[in-house]
């Protein structure tokens, strides 16, 4: 097994870009240091608003960096692309902000399929996204589309489905899978249910098995102020956090014979299987070439 500070040379991890801090918490001039897929980087905002990244070890060459839906994002090799788009945030009337960055000792993997997991609400978000005996999964469909996972018609009895919700509700929701670290879902607005609320987590990998997890919300709602919003986001993570800390192995298993699947992991068996596909290593122990094949059989029988 590779030590939690060991440096990343997975070539998929390297070129993909990565969250590191939410813009509006920089402030000018001031250098931060933080750990990146097991490199030590320093960051921040220049005079002219710009943004640069650099490695500790090698503080004259500059990193790629990015800034998009408020976070700085940073490549540690050559990026393929962008940062992927989020349609949603571009719209003028949305409240969007970092609910939280919070540290988690666990891998990226983890942290995502938690997020994929709705079966978990009842028990660790009671009262707030699910409730006993509302305990049921529902089938859904789970595709993949323009290399992103997604997962559609998700539903789930919901007591209090956000800050601004007044009453129970089935929520609907679209989970999608943009990025191996990065994983967002959107639900009907409590405000507005034609439109969507976003709520992501889009993961800063520390090392393979400690993260900072960045908390992303796009909403409609006039009425709550931030800190209402933040602190429901937060009550909601802090219940996770503790689930998350105690899974093992901290490394997410590719290989499906390892963990034993039932229907209501369908996201996460998707998720697994295009992880191998994409040839990830890092933050995940690799299935092998069969064993893979073997996930594609197992998926059709769900
Ligand atoms: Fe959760």
């Amino acid at each position: 097994m590779t030590t939690t500070v060991e440096e990343c040379t997975d070539p998929v991890a390297l070129s993909l870009w990565h969250p590191v801090v939410a813009v509006a918490e920089l402030n000018p001039q001031e250098i931060q240091t933080t750990l990146l897929l097991g490199y030590q980087i320093s960051y921040g905002l220049r005079n002219d608003g710009s943004l640069g990244a650099a490695r500790q070890d090698q503080p004259r060459v500059e990193l790629p960096v990015r800034s998009r839906y408020g976070y700085l994002w940073v490549c540690l090799g050559e990026p393929r692309g962008d940062v992927f788009d989020i349609p949603e945030a571009e719209e003028a009337d949305r409240r969007t902000l970092n609910a939280a960055s919070i540290m988690v000792n666990t891998s990226a993997p983890r942290a995502v399929e938690n997020f994929l997991d709705m079966g978990h609400f009842p028990f660790v978000h009671g009262g707030f996204l699910g409730v006993e005996p509302h305990t049921e999964v529902v089938d859904y469909e789970v595709t993949i589309e323009n290399s992103e996972v997604w997962a559609r018609q998700c539903l789930f009895y919901q007591p209090q489905a956000a800050a601004s919700a007044s009453g129970g509700q089935i929520s609907e929701y679209t989970y999608r899978v943009p990025h191996p670290y990065c994983v967002m879902l959107t639900k009907s607005s409590p405000t507005d249910p034609s439109r969507q609320d976003v709520i992501g987590l889009f993961i800063q990998v520390m090392t393979q098995e400690r993260i900072r997890a960045h908390n992303f919300l796009s909403v409609l709602d006039e009425d709550s102020s931030d800190t209402v919003l933040k602190r429901f986001q937060q009550i909601i993570f802090s219940q996770d956090k503790p689930i998350l800390e105690n899974q093992y192995p901290k490394l997410l298993p590719l290989d499906p014979r390892v963990e034993v699947p039932i229907r209501a992991d369908k996201s996460a068996i998707a998720y697994r299987r295009w992880l191998s596909e994409l040839g990830l290593t890092y933050s995940v122990i690799p299935g092998d070439q069969n064993s893979t094949g073997q996930a594609t059989t197992g998926q059709r029988s769900l």
